[in-house]
């Protein structure tokens, strides 16, 4: 089976590293999706330990299509009876770029009518009642080549259910474990996130590091499927138990706002994660640890009424860091000037989006010890 791991532009990479990781070989890298090719267990493992994606959907049928005539015939010859009973609830997503077919609601509904004919002819009834689980089917359209997939998420990805409050600019957790899987962050790496806010980073990296699945707390939309055996998720739920390590790590969050770190405190816990937790402002930052992976997502100074101490912020960033040379520093922000302000050239900008805004990853490597 096909299976697509949808990510943000730019963590692709991270994506097809994860799959790799967790045995799943078989993969073809795109722009913002990571195909692989496995079973159901692939499947419910993906769910359970990407970090950086953002859905997993499961392929029913790709073809052409630049009429809506051929998007409903095609879709009806899709075999919609193999994961769909007479009584399924189908609730059809939607979206399309760069195509004949832009009207995505229009694709929507004559999916769902196609759907519903195949399943009238296929179960012999003239009335598909909707009234059990719900099958969330999603319709994409790229230059005219159609996907339809089931997905497999419900939720997005990022939900894992530790962060229950929220601080103004949080990273979603997929971005935070993206930064983290993009620097070179080992378990045993000492990791500081010194703006850390409601602590997506520190969480993340301390999970890393803890070889803890993020989605471990959490119900997956494929986890309904009548046509999937119970046991595929309790076995691959019972194995990421088992895989979970409880090493003590060298993970530091630290911010200026004291309602920050009290609320990072209460999200580690709820992610079953140890980390320390201090209020200090930046210019304070001293670490005893020589080395280390140091990541940030300082404010970007989006208003205009922030910007000017935005910028004091940065040229204090590049003050502090230098006293600790041995560090690799990792930088997020939307903020254009930043390597002007910051005054230094970064050995690597990767672009991300945060939230919809086009934002840049910073990188710059430790500088190497002499011999
Ligand atoms: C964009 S938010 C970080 C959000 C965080 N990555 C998260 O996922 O929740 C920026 C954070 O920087 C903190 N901050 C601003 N100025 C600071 C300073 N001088 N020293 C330390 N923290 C500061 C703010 O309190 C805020 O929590």
């Amino acid at each position: 089976m096909e299976f697509i791991a949808t990510s943000k532009i730019g963590l692709e990479s991270t994506v097809a590293f994860q799959l790799h990781k967790l045995g799943i070989m078989d993969t073809e890298t795109l722009d913002a999706r990571v195909l692989f090719r496995g079973d159901y267990t692939d499947m419910a493992t993906a769910l359970l330990w990407l970090r950086s994606a953002e859905r997993v959907l499961m392929t029913v049928g790709t073809f052409h299509a630049d009429s809506f005539d051929s998007l409903f015939e095609q879709t009806k010859q899709l075999p919609w009876n193999r994961y769909l009973s007479p009584r399924t609830r189908i609730h059809v997503n939607g979206k399309s770029a760069k195509s004949t077919l832009f009207s995505v609601s229009d694709c929507q509904s004559i999916v769902k009518k196609a759907i519903v004919e195949s399943l009238k002819a296929s179960y012999h009834v003239n009335l598909i009642p909707e009234t059990e689980e719900e099958v969330i089917v999603e319709v994409g359209i790229l230059r005219d080549e159609v996907t339809l997939a089931l997905d497999c998420c419900g939720a997005g990805l990022s939900r894992r259910g530790y962060r229950t409050y929220n601080v103004p600019a949080p990273l979603s957790e997929t971005l935070g474990a993206g930064l983290i899987l993009l620097s070179r962050f080992f378990p045993d790496t000492p990791l500081i996130d010194p703006m850390c806010g409601s602590g997506t980073i520190p969480i993340e990296a301390a999970m890393i590091a803890n070889h803890i699945a993020p989605s471990l707390n959490r119900s997956f939309a494929a986890e309904q499927w009548r046509f999937l055996d119970d046991s595929v998720f309790r076995l691959a739920r019972e194995s990421a138990r088992d895989a979970r390590k409880g090493d003590k790590l060298c993970i530091l969050g630290s911010d200026i706002d004291p309602h920050c770190i009290e609320l990072c405190k209460k999200h580690a816990k709820k992610a079953g994660v140890m980390i320390d937790w201090k209020v200090r402002p930046v210019k304070e930052l001293t670490t005893a640890w020589k080395d280390g992976v140091l990541i940030c997502n300082p404010p970007y100074g989006e208003r205009l009424s922030d910007a000017e101490s935005v910028k004091s912020l940065y040229r204090e960033m590049r003050t502090v860091f230098d006293r600790i040379p041995d560090w690799q520093i990792n930088v997020i922000t939307s903020n254009r000037d930043f390597e002007s302000i910051y005054g230094k050239t970064a050995d690597r900008r990767r672009k991300l989006s945060n939230g919809g805004m086009v934002c840049t990853f910073y990188q710059y490597y430790a500088k190497r010890p002499e011999n």
